[in-house]
């Protein structure tokens, strides 16, 4: 059997050629990868992230030609509404609006969480996709479609004690994937959720210690990597996906079983 009888054309050379994706939290870990990722898949990215410091390395290994990086706070409206018209005006479209920023929280006991680490899970893990998508859904709509992808987390789908704030916001998010996916599938934006499991990034140690961070916790035995969510954000945001919306797909060796 001829591979062509199977297997679309887009599927078989680099998967992003001629796109353009937004990524925020790109400066570490998991958003970084996608970065990596989603350029060396022939695709324009442009790097969100509220510190420059990640940014300005990639800058320095990828250039400018297919790279546009911002320092931006992925929960302020203003600042992300000047992102998308920057994205217009270098690369002229959004293809995919890839919400991956987000803020750990330090497990403890429900009593003592603050007010203040309450509004920083909500406003940064579940406010920054509203706000991402008042900014991109009018130019996906306008353009006929586009995909926006959030990354959620095994802990919102599977709660774990004492990471309250942390798994509300993150089941949040993945609910508010699925209300997006089907208020906006008639205007051809697919919209999904990955949720990965403990991964080792930078991010990993700051949610203390315990059993959630351990390789333990995963039938496949080891953490989730930072590649294995780039991987499969990849397939969201591709013509792969494209008969795929409404998913929280869980990133995460197995645990959900
Ligand atoms: N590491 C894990 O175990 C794990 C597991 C499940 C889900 N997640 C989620 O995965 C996503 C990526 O996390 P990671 O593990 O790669 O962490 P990371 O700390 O390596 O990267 C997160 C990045 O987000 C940036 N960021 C934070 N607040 C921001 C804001 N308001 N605006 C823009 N950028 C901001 C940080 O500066 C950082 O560069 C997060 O949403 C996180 O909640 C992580």
């Amino acid at each position: 059997m001829n591979v062509k009888d199977t297997v679309s054309v887009s599927s078989v050379g680099p998967r992003m050629t001629g796109t353009t994706t937004i990524i925020t939290g790109a400066g570490s870990g998991m958003g970084r990868a996608s970065v990596e990722r989603f350029l060396a898949e022939g695709g324009n990215v442009v790097a969100v992230d509220i510190r420059d410091e990640g940014l300005a390395e990639l800058r320095s290994i990828y250039g400018d030609e297919h790279l546009l990086t911002a320092t931006c706070d992925a929960a302020d409206q203003a600042a992300v509404n000047d992102v998308v018209q920057q994205t217009l005006d270098r690369f002229g479209a959004v293809d995919v609006y890839f919400n991956n920023a987000g803020v750990p929280f330090v497990a403890k006991p429900i009593e003592e969480v603050t007010d203040e680490e309450w509004d920083l899970n909500m406003t940064v893990n579940l406010k920054a996709i509203f706000i991402a998508a008042r900014a991109v859904v009018p130019v996906m709509k306008k353009q006929g479609g586009g995909k926006i992808i959030v990354t959620a987390s095994m802990a919102g789908l599977r709660p774990r004690p004492n990471l309250g704030p942390y798994t509300v916001a993150k089941g949040g998010a993945t609910h508010f994937a699925k209300a997006l996916a089907i208020e906006l599938a008639p205007a051809n934006i697919r919209v999904n959720a990955v949720c990965p499991v403990a991964a080792d990034t930078p991010m990993l140690p700051q949610f203390g210690a315990g059993d959630h961070i351990t390789a333990n916790a995963t039938p496949l035995g080891r953490l989730c990597s930072a590649e294995d969510v780039a991987a499969a954000a990849l397939y969201l945001a591709s013509d792969d996906g494209n008969f795929i919306t409404g998913l929280a797909i869980p990133v995460d060796g197995g645990r959900s079983i």
